[in-house]
């Protein structure tokens, strides 16, 4: 398969400006995305992977979030300097985003029918008849039963799972190039979830969809991903093939969060955890952030800023033990 990038992401940094504070939410971020490629983005909690997603969707929270440095050249287009205007013509057309909670994302008194024409009547100007059908169309392609039976149903009336399914109808209804999914498995249980990720994986096959796997699940990123890229305190420290990641993980932070991960089989009488907490996100860090729990830092890592280590076959770590 040909691949060129969709997406590519340079130097990105996008703060959130608080009373007193700044927020690094995403300081220095760089990865590119292929067509039809699914890109897993892990990391612990905080360490700013749905504000990289938000930032890409230019839906920071407003007024703190901005967008101060960097490109996200999508299609050849930076994004960065759209206009507000132009950037509706991306957003839910050309990328689309799934978030975690699908309560968050359904207006509780519209129908599903209702949210799921909206882009594509805002978008693509479709009416009528064939809104109908094109509604029921996107709910039957992400599985929903009997979609013409539930169009008038309200998100209360309908299971997690099938919110869920609603939820990717509406984002996948003007058929995206890419799709931005933040955990979006994560408030689902595990039958529920295994069905919705092989959803997705269908769909993406079928129309050749990119996809940003935001996740703190080593199984999904297994399953779904073809690379994943590691992100710790607003940086990322890896990127690698997922199986180069799983076989060789470079960065202690990536051997670290691969650690904590309990093993098929092997009996674990603690889990293992990465001892300290990431650094205070509001603060300037010299050199590597993730140095003061790095389990043997050398001198310089506290001082300066690790480089980018080509370890080969597209795989990159930003660590000097790696130098
Ligand atoms: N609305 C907000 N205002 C200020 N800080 C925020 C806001 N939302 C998130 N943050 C901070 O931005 C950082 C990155 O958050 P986030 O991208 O949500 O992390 P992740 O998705 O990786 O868990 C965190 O330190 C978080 O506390
Ligand atoms: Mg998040």
């Amino acid at each position: 398969m040909a691949e060129s990038p969709l997406l590519q992401i340079e130097d990105l940094r996008a703060y959130l400006f608080t009373r007193g504070s700044v927020v690094r939410a995403v300081d220095g971020v760089s990865f590119s995305v292929n067509e039809g490629e699914t890109l897993g983005l892990v990391g612990e909690s905080g360490c700013g992977k749905s504000m990289t997603c938000l930032a890409i969707m230019r839906t920071l929270p407003a007024p703190s979030g901005r967008i101060v440095a960097g490109r996200i050249r999508f299609q050849g287009v930076d994004l960065v300097g759209v206009s507000e205007a132009e950037m509706r013509t991306y957003r839910g057309r050309r990328i689309s985003m799934i978030l975690q909670d699908p309560n968050t994302s359904l207006n509780p008194v519209l129908t599903v029918g209702e949210q799921v024409a909206e882009p594509m009547r805002w978008h693509q100007q479709v009416q009528g008849k064939d809104l109908k059908r094109r509604v029921v169309e996107a709910l039957r392609r992400v599985k929903i039963p009997a979609p013409e039976m539930r169009v008038g149903d309200y998100p209360h009336q309908m299971s997690g799972g099938m919110r869920q399914r609603v939820v990717g109808a509406a984002a996948l209804a003007c058929e995206p190039h890419l799709l931005l999914a933040d955990e979006p498995t994560t408030a689902l249980d595990a039958t529920v979830q295994a069905q919705y990720l092989a959803l997705l994986k269908d769909i993406q096959e079928q129309a050749h969809l990119a996809i940003i796997f935001v996740t703190h699940d080593f199984g999904i990123v297994a399953h779904m991903c073809d690379r994943v890229a590691v992100m710790y305190a607003g940086k990322i420290v890896e990127t690698a093939p997922v199986k180069a990641l799983f076989h060789h993980p470079s960065h202690p932070y990536t051997v670290a969060l691969l650690n904590s991960v309990p093993k098929l089989r092997e009996r674990v009488d603690r889990l293992y955890s990465i001892e300290g907490e990431p650094p205070p996100v509001d603060q300037v860090i010299p050199g590597c952030s993730f140095a003061p729990r790095c389990p043997s830092p050398e001198e310089r890592c506290s001082r300066e800023p690790p480089p980018t280590m080509d370890l080969g076959d597209s795989h990159h770590a930003n660590c000097w033990k790696l130098a």
